[in-house]
């Protein structure tokens, strides 16, 4: 693998520990102003200390993120669609890999909508992009979005991952699910997982981590489940120890208790 592109990586996935935690704040590309999500600058500054990567769109980066910070960028180069428009899998590649390099990313992340009715478009806008990224080192983060009418099932995510793989991904953020560990063992790159909506309660949350890292997955890519958490830097500090530290769903609760205090 090319100097630079192994840099970029390490830069994200820590190699100290061979994981990452993602914090994703790319909602608004299609959702618009998500809750909590509605200014920013004010919601993700607190939580940069405590992530190893972030993970925005353009918009979001130049205006409400501060060059000073150090933290690696995963940018969304993907979308073209809305919540309320015709088809989500509609996408098209938005973000030039010119443009990337011009705001220093680590990686660039696109997705992928395997079964749809646009899977053939994602699926060559990930190759297409994979060799354009590949002429500048620069790694390409495949998110395995699912359909509505797609089961999240490890055999939907499995094959997902898989072609996502197969196209030129470095790594690759799905879903995390039952028999979790049929996903990571037939995917030859790195997985993480996304959080989803905001789960009931945050024991859910350490409990998806935990299982997710104990099954393979090298990190996560968590956004609602973190920053619309009223403790949220406590949330992602707890989120961290999991990752970094394989500390116990128990142990989580006990920490995001103190840090919460
Ligand atoms: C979806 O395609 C976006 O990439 C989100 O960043 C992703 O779903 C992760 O965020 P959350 O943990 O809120 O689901």
């Amino acid at each position: 693998m090319d100097w630079g592109k192994q840099n970029r990586l390490a830069r994200i996935i820590k190699p100290e520990t061979g994981r990452t935690v993602m914090l994703a704040v790319d909602h608004g590309y299609f959702l618009g102003p998500t809750r909590m999500l509605e200014e920013p600058e004010k919601t993700v500054t607190p939580l940069l200390p405590y992530a190893d990567a972030l993970m925005p769109t353009r918009g979001v980066l130049r205006n409400c993120v501060d060059p000073k910070w150090n933290v690696p960028i995963v940018l969304r180069v993907s979308g073209g669609s809305s919540i309320i428009g015709e088809d989500l899998s509609n996408e098209s590649i938005t973000t030039s890999v010119k443009e990337a390099i011009r705001m220093n990313v680590a990686a660039v992340a696109l997705s992928i909508f395997v079964g749809s009715k646009y899977e053939k478009q994602t699926l060559t806008n990930l190759s297409t992009l994979v060799d354009e990224c590949e002429e500048y080192g620069i790694p390409v983060l495949a998110v395995t979005a699912v359909g509505k009418d797609m089961a999240r099932d490890s055999r939907y995510l499995g094959l997902a991952c898989r072609i996502a793989a197969e196209l030129g991904a470095a790594y690759v953020k799905t879903y995390y699910c039952d028999d979790f560990e049929n996903v990571t063992g037939s995917c030859p790159v790195p997985c993480v997982i996304a959080g989803g909506k905001k789960m009931e309660t945050e024991m859910d949350v350490f409990k998806m981590a935990a299982e997710a890292i104990g099954q393979g997955a090298i990190g996560v890519d968590f956004g609602r489940n973190i920053w619309q958490n009223p403790n949220a830097v406590a949330m992602i500090r707890t989120i961290h120890a999991i990752v970094h530290h394989n500390i116990s769903p128990e142990e989580a609760h006990e920490k995001f208790q103190e840090w919460k205090g």
